[in-house]
This record gives structure tokens, sequence and C-alpha cells, in this order.
């Protein structure tokens, strides 16, 4: 291991590992309670809890984990004190763990979330976010903490390189943006209003800018592209990102009660969105094209792949929604869901497993390692959640029509005309489960097993040459 500090990375994409695989396991669960409501020990409302927020703090751990990374990587020295980034990596599994433990209780009794100093004990009840209280403030604490080691890193070596000046820019704005989460307001106007700051400004902001800063990083590491190109593309997509995502927000004002000028606001600027990404796709086309590749072939081809589907997801699958006289009759639909699945599995799943091939072989101090556990791991996941997108999408069309054309009863849509939608979705999760198995192992075991498969590959390429 080239640093010390390194160690840190590994612990937590270790802990980001193992809490994707509890993340889609409770994801199957609630798929299967659609048919079956009482399938399992608690019901659908925690199934889906423990889904999305270990969904949300697998992908930060993962940030984190990358950033430990690239700033001991991009400073080339020590973090500023390796103590205290221990001390931050289990105080945020041991806050994690709590809140866990906390909803699972919450599922078996259900009158244990009980009032205390004003707040609610286990569950706050607003999704993505619903960490009780004394748990966002840790939470806040272990942020401030990673961002004071990081930026201290940097200042101590004095190297200010442009990408890791963007990604811990976008860790400040990550941090901050989770402050307007941490008040309610009685009036649920108000209440949601801030709540997308949160929600909104994180994946659409705050992740988008790091994302860009990362991307920016492996096809730096993976190419020999010049440093200042990358960079430059960067800053473009960064601002960008910004200056249409900013804005943005106005897609979720549309009928909470908010003023009407929303409803032109975040149809324009979030219609724009897509731009960027884009712009994203063709940045790591043109230079995986032009430059030469070096051995981690898998790094690269998941750096693009991410690219690509962060396009997709976010950017088209969010674009057939975006505006308000579209939006009208698919808000809150499987059309809605099917977008949140492809977004978040294009923008950031295959952001951090993409970071993940790129930086462990390093740290494990290997050059090359057995690929081809993780392109089938890959193939795996993406053609199953492309059908999971596909079925859910499907579903959401006829949700939309029956219930909001025809008025017909949301659980007779449901019951009655869904079915097979949700029968397809489970038999997909289940692939994607056994993909995402292949990935957990995969991660124990990368610079540890004989690489021949690439060396007999890369012997064909070059004989080729
Ligand atoms: C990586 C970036 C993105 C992620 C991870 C993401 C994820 C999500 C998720 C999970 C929701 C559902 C929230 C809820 O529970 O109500 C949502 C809603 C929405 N997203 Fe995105 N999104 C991203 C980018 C975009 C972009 C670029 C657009 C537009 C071009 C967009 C348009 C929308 C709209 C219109 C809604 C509201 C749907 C409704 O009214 O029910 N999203 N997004
Ligand atoms: C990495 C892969 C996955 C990601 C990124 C992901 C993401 C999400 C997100 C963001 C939501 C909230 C959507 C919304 O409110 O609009 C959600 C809900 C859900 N997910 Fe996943 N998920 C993944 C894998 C799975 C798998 C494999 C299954 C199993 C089939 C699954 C089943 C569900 C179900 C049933 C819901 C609740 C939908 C609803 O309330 O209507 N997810 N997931
Ligand atoms: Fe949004």
């Amino acid at each position: 291991m080239k640093y010390k500090s390194h160690k840190i990375a590994l612990n937590f994409f270790t802990f980001a590992v193992l809490l994707f695989l509890v993340q889609v396991i409770v994801g199957v669960v609630a798929a299967i309670q659609f048919l079956k409501p009482d399938f399992f020990v608690f019901a659908f409302n925690i199934s889906r809890t423990l889904h999305i927020n270990a969904l949300v703090v697998w992908l930060l751990c993962g940030l984190m984990g990358a950033t430990y990374y690239v700033v001991p990587e991009e400073s080339e020295c020590e973090l500023w004190s390796i103590p205290l980034a221990q001390f931050q990596f289990w105080a945020t599994v041991v806050a994690v763990l709590g809140v866990v433990v906390g909803y699972i209780v919450m599922g078996l009794f259900p009158q244990s979330n009980i009032m205390i100093f004003g707040t609610l004990l286990l569950n706050e009840g607003r999704e993505y976010i619903e960490a009780p209280r004394w748990a966002d403030f840790l939470i806040a604490i272990s942020a401030v903490l990673f961002l004071i080691n990081n930026a201290m890193t940097m200042f101590k070596s004095k190297k200010w390189t442009g990408i890791q000046g963007t990604l811990l820019g976008g860790m400040l704005f990550l941090t901050l943006m989770y402050l307007p989460g941490m008040f309610y307001s009685s009036s649920m106007v108000k209440d949601q209003y801030w709540w997308w700051w949160v929600v909104h400004l994180w994946v659409e902001g705050a992740w988008e800018v790091i994302a860009g800063a990362l991307l920016a990083f492996m096809l730096m590491k993976l190419t020999n592209a010049p440093r200042q190109a990358l960079e430059k593309w960067m800053y473009i997509e960064v601002a960008l990102v910004l200056f249409t995502g900013i804005l943005g927000i106005g897609h979720h004002y549309y009928w909470i009660g908010t003023p009407s000028y929303w409803l032109w606001v975040g149809g324009i600027f979030s219609s724009l969105e897509p731009i960027p990404l884009l712009v994203m796709v063709w940045d790591a086309l043109r230079i995986t094209k032009d430059t030469r590749v070096n051995t981690n072939k898998l790094g690269l081809f998941l750096a693009t792949a991410h690219a690509i589907f962060n396009f997709l997801g976010a950017g088209l699958w969010g674009v057939i929604h975006t505006l308000p006289s579209v939006n009208k009759w698919t808000h809150g639909t499987q059309i809605t869901t099917a977008h949140g699945h492809l977004a978040f599995y294009g923008a950031y799943v295959l952001l951090i497993i993409a970071m993940v091939y790129i930086s462990v072989p390093s740290m494990r101090g290997v050059k090359d390692y057995n690929m081809s556990r993780g392109y089938r791991s890959f193939w795996w996941q993406t053609v199953s959640m492309v059908m999971i997108v596909f079925t859910i999408t499907g579903a959401g069309m006829v949700q939309t029509y029956m219930e909001r054309l025809l008025g017909i009863d949301y659980v007779a849509v449901k019951n009655d005309f869904n079915s097979w939608f949700w029968i397809w979705r489970i038999i997909f999760g289940v692939t994607y489960l056994i993909g995402v198995l292949m990935f957990v192992v995969d991660y124990f075991k990368i610079g540890k097993e004989p690489v021949t498969v690439n060396a007999a590959a890369a012997a064909i390429s070059e004989s080729k040459a």
C-alpha cells in the first residue's frame, strides 16, 4: 500500500459494499411485498425505508472512500490525521447501525417510535432522510470531520489540483445541503420545500459535482490524457450542472402549493439538465478513443458506462416526466420510481463500482487483476436493472392511464392490472441480486487471484495491434 491512509478508503469501501448487499436484499423483499404484503417480519414501509436509506448511506460511504483514495493520490502525501479518519469511520459505522436497528425495532414494534425532546426517536418519516434527529447530528459531525481532514491534507501538501478542489467543493456543498433536512415545519408546503433542498440539490447538484471530479480523475488515471484538458472539461460540466440543477429544483415545486412561476422555472431549467450529462458522455468517449488505454480495461469500461447510464437514467428518464404538462399526470407514479432506479444506478452505483475497480487494485499493491467476474457482474446488474426499469415504466404507464385518466381506484389498478409487472420486477430483482453477489465476492478477491485471463486477452490484442 502506497499510503497508510488508503486503509481508511478500503474500510469505507468494505462497509459500502456490505450495505449495498443489504439494500438489494430488502429491495427484493419490498418487491415481493407488492404482491404479498405479509411476506416478511416487517411491513413494506420498513423494507422500503431500509432499501432507500441503505442506498443513500452506502453511496455516501463509497464517495467518502473514493475521496480518501483520491486526496492522498493527488496531494502525494498521507492524510492530515489518520487517527481522526479512523475515528470518523467507526463513528459513521456505529451511527448507521444504530439507525438501521432503530428502523427494524420500529418495524417489529411500531409504538416504540416515541416523541422525545420534540422529535421522533427512531424514524422521522421523511422519505430518504428518515434518520432521527440524534443521528442527524452524528452524521453532520462525521461529515465535518471528514471535510476538515481532507481540506487540511490539501493545505498541508500545498498541491491544489482542480480535481481535488472540485471534489472538496462538492463535499462541502453536500454537507451544507444536509442541514435544511434537519428541521421541520408543521406546514406541509414549507416542509416539502426544504426537504427537496436535500433530496434534489444532493443528487442533481452536489453529488453530480463530485461525479464530475471523480470522472475526470478516473479518466486521468486510466488514459494518458493531459490533466489540463480533463480539468477544463470538468469545470464546464460542473458549471453547467450547477446552472441547470439549482433552478431545476422547480420540477418538485409544481404541486405542493408553491407559487405558479415554478411551473416554467422548473420546466425550462430541468429540461436543460441532460445537457451537462451528455457533455460527460462525450468527454469520456472522446478521451477513451483518442488516448491509448492502460491495462485496467474494466475500470475504463465502467467509468464510460457510468457516464452513459448517468445520461440515460437521470437525463433521459428524467426529462420524459419533467415538463409540468406531463408531470401533472405522472407525478408520484411508478414512472417516478423507474427514473429513480435508473438514475441512481447510472449516476452513482456505477460511479462507485468504477472507483472500486480503479482504486482497489492499486491499494492492494497489484497492477493487474482478474477482471472476468467484474465484467460478468456488470452485465448481470445492468441487464437486470434495465429490465426492472422497463417493467416499472410499463406499470407506471398503465397506472397513469387507468388511475389518472380513467379514474380507476389506485389499489384496484395496483392489484388487478399491474400484477404481471410486479412478478417480472421480482424476477429481475433476483437476477440483479445475483449480479451484486458476484460483485461482493469479487470485491474481496480483487488483486488476490491469478490474472491468466487478462494476460491472454492482452496478448491477443497486442498481437492484433
Ligand atoms: C443522478 C441524478 C438524479 C437522481 C439520482 C434522481 C433521482 C430521483 C428520485 C429518486 C426521484 C423520486 C423522488 C421521490 O421519492 O418523490 C426523482 C424525482 C424526479 N426527478 Fe430525478 N433524479 C436525478 C436527476 C434528474 C434529472 C436530470 C431530471 C430532469 C431532467 C429529473 C427529473 C425528476 C422529476 C421531474 C422528478 C419528480 C417526479 C414526480 O413528480 O413524481 N431527475 N428523481
Ligand atoms: C442498485 C440498485 C437499486 C437502486 C439504485 C434502487 C433505488 C431505489 C429508489 C431510489 C427507490 C425509491 C423510488 C421512488 O420513490 O420513486 C426504490 C424503491 C424501490 N425499489 Fe429499488 N433500487 C435498486 C434495486 C432494487 C431491486 C433489485 C429491487 C427488487 C426488485 C428493488 C425494488 C424496489 C421497490 C419495490 C421499491 C419501492 C417502490 C415503490 O414505493 O413504489 N430495488 N429503489
Ligand atoms: Fe430533482
